[in-house]
């Protein structure tokens, strides 16, 4: 499968592959404090949700390293802080929030005893805390890692050889620690000799789709065709479209997902053409004390994203009024199924998944 990862850690440093460059530059950059984490995160430097959780991790740990406290109840407060500021970065991905919760709970949980430090200094025991803060955060990757591999075993159950297949934004490796939620199942279709003929949306404003999706498909060889947001309806009407495929920032208890904006449109209409749309969701994403999509928070960006940023020149008259919304929300009702790293969920989703989330690792459906 694709061996692209946007994170790395290597030598003592926690590394990003900058994604706003892409696909012209292959730039690596070294993050040494939590701002250079929180200004990677909000300008999309490492993006797509399960890649932001593990870069709030590793956050947590290089701000912890950075910071001065000096007892044990003043690291568990400054690590606090350093949680609400990195996850002031970006709001509707639920994952930022998710790693910060987890590393939380270690540093408040973690008991110098049990590593023979009782009667040691909190100098000493500040330098073990920081080990299993580094610890956690390399978990956190790994484990994104292995749940997005079993995503792409369980995804490619609903493929078939030579399918047509839509998809919105980028979802994969480069979202991820590794091989992606919903293109881990086209890769490893590739592997496999599936032959999928992909659709990729090139998802405005920012061309996750056109930047990012196209160059990790192509370098997989997947066959690859790029097409403009308003043209789905174009290639579904064709009959070139077997099933859409897309990934998911924060589902609600009920199945509501929200996702980069456009996808809730493209649900819509591929309900209209009857073409199923599996919504990829690591159960780190699913966020079961939101009861529904109304109630998950819509990040609004800076207007000149679509007129200005990828142009040499304006797109668009001086003062024109902007709106937007990086997400949106898809409604349960437009989402034939749900994949997770434990199995594939169905309607009703309010039941099966709050049973998925507290179920162990499980084979199958
Ligand atoms: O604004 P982005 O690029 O972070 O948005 C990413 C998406 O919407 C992805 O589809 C989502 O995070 C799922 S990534 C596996």
């Amino acid at each position: 499968m694709i061996e692209v990862s946007p994170i790395r850690y290597e030598n003592g440093q926690f590394e990003i592959l900058d994604q706003t460059q892409l696909p012209g530059t292959e730039a690596w950059l070294t993050m040494e404090t939590r701002e250079d984490i929180w200004d990677a995160i909000h300008a999309l430097k490492v993006r797509g949700a399960p890649a932001i959780g593990v870069a709030a991790a590793y956050g947590m740990w290089i701000a912890a390293k950075n910071s001065s406290a000096d007892s044990r109840e003043a690291f568990y407060e400054a690590c606090r802080e350093h949680g609400d500021y990195l996850c002031s970065s970006r709001p509707t991905a639920v994952n930022l929030s998710w790693a910060v919760k987890r590393m939380l709970r270690l540093v408040k949980t973690w008991n110098p005893d049990a590593e023979g430090l009782a009667g040691a200094s909190w100098e000493a025991q500040r330098t073990a805390l920081l080990d299993r803060m580094l610890q956690e955060a390399v978990a956190v990757q790994k484990e994104d890692e292995e749940a997005c591999r079993r995503m792409g075993e369980y995804g490619l159950r609903l493929l078939s050889p030579g399918m047509g297949i839509l998809t919105h934004c980028n979802a994969g490796a480069l979202a991820t620690a590794k091989y992606g939620t919903c293109l881990a199942p086209i890769h490893l279709g590739q592997e496999k000799g599936y032959g999928f003929h992909v659709f990729a949306d090139e998802t405005r404003p920012l061309l996750q789709g056109a930047r990012l999706t196209c160059w990790e498909l192509m370098k997989s060889g997947v066959d690859t065709t790029l097409i403009c947001d308003n043209m789905a309806a174009t290639v579904m009407k064709k009959g070139w479209i077997d099933a859409v495929v897309v990934g998911c920032d924060r589902m609600a208890a009920n199945g509501d997902g929200a996702n980069k904006i456009g996808t809730s449109g493209v649900a819509i209409l591929a309900k209209e053409f009857d073409i199923p749309f599996y919504m990829y969701v690591p159960t780190s994403t699913i966020d079961l004390d939101t009861e529904t999509g109304d109630e998950i928070r819509i990040e609004c960006r800076d207007g000149e994203e679509i007129y200005q940023m990828w142009y040499e020149k304006d797109m668009a008259p001086a003062g024109v009024k902007t709106f937007n919304p990086a997400f949106d929300v898809t409604s349960h009702e437009n989402i034939t199924a749900v994949i997770t790293e434990k199995g594939i969920v169905r309607p009703p989703y309010k039941e099966n998944l709050a049973a998925i989330a507290a179920a162990p690792a499980r084979d199958g459906e």
